[in-house]
């Protein structure tokens, strides 16, 4: 694999288009391959289990066509995958994400912080680890939002439905004193318009796409596999329904790509 080789960045659906954004803005000469596995959203109610058996496929499809980097653009997968698969792949650049706990612990002035994720992200392991780490002078208030995830896949940013879940899963956060309010689900900075109009503007956002992409350039940099000429057009996969997809990716993506069906078994 070298330089011209592209990254593979997968979510169960469209929310880690968010990262890919931050991921084209700081490496532009990279050609970018994403999967959205919108067949089996959402993940944050589906078992660790299932979410890795799909992770190690992608990972597998990503393999297949020559990826030099894989990132696990969902904070949902990554709790479910990234330890078994950096075991699958140990010399494979990986990456994957988790709430802003540090920077949101660091920012916060009222000592409250509040945590919008999925279910599957609020009840790992490996968030209590997290808050463990890094909470420990603050109080973190966890609010997980199913229904989110679906709205967000249908293209509706803004309905008056969104807006009245959103309103109920931001309220008990408002009312608990967080001053900043971490976006722990790769979908939800597509709501950041939105939870700006709603929000005091004295509440902060935090998410974690652009840490997660300069982790990445770090990664790639270390093996010289930077990319410096000219990248291919992006290409994505949906398990879900294709035209949708190619319907609601100008919403959510500002450059030219290529939709085509994920249909990949992995040959044993
Ligand atoms: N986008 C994913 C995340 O960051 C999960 C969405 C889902 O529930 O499928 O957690």
């Amino acid at each position: 694999m070298g330089k011209g080789a592209p990254i593979g960045v997968f979510d169960s659906g469209v929310g880690g288009l968010s990262v890919l954004d931050e991921i084209q803005r700081l490496l532009p000469h990279e050609s970018l391959l994403y999967v959205a596995d919108c067949g089996h959203i959402p993940y944050g109610e589906k078992s660790p289990a299932f979410i890795l058996e799909r992770s190690r496929l992608v990972a597998e499809f990503f393999r297949e066509r020559g990826a030099k980097a894989f990132v696990i653009a969902c904070n949902t997968a990554t709790v479910a995958a990234v330890a078994d698969l950096r075991q699958d792949y140990p010399d494979w650049p990986l990456v994957g994400m988790e709430p802003a706990v540090k920077p949101a612990a660091a920012a916060t002035r009222s000592g409250v912080v509040g945590v919008l994720a999925t279910t599957g992200t609020l009840q790992s392991a490996k968030f209590a680890a997290l808050l463990d780490r890094f909470a420990t002078d603050v109080r973190v208030i966890t609010q997980p939002c199913p229904g989110l995830v679906e709205l967000i896949e249908t293209g509706d940013l803004a309905s008056p439905a969104l807006h009245t879940l959103l309103q109920g899963y931001v309220e008990p956060l408002l009312s608990a004193g967080c001053d900043t309010i971490i976006l722990g689900c790769t979908h939800y900075p597509f709501l950041k318009p939105l939870l700006e109009q709603m929000l005091p503007p004295s509440i902060t956002l935090i998410d974690t796409g652009a840490a997660v992409a300069r982790q990445l350039k770090r990664l790639l940099s270390e093996r010289d596999l930077i990319g410096t000429g000219s990248p291919e057009q992006a290409q994505f996969w949906t398990s879900g329904d294709v035209d949708h997809l190619r319907n609601i990716l100008p919403m959510l993506w500002k450059y030219p790509g290529v939709v085509s069906s994920f249909g990949f078994v992995k040959n044993s």
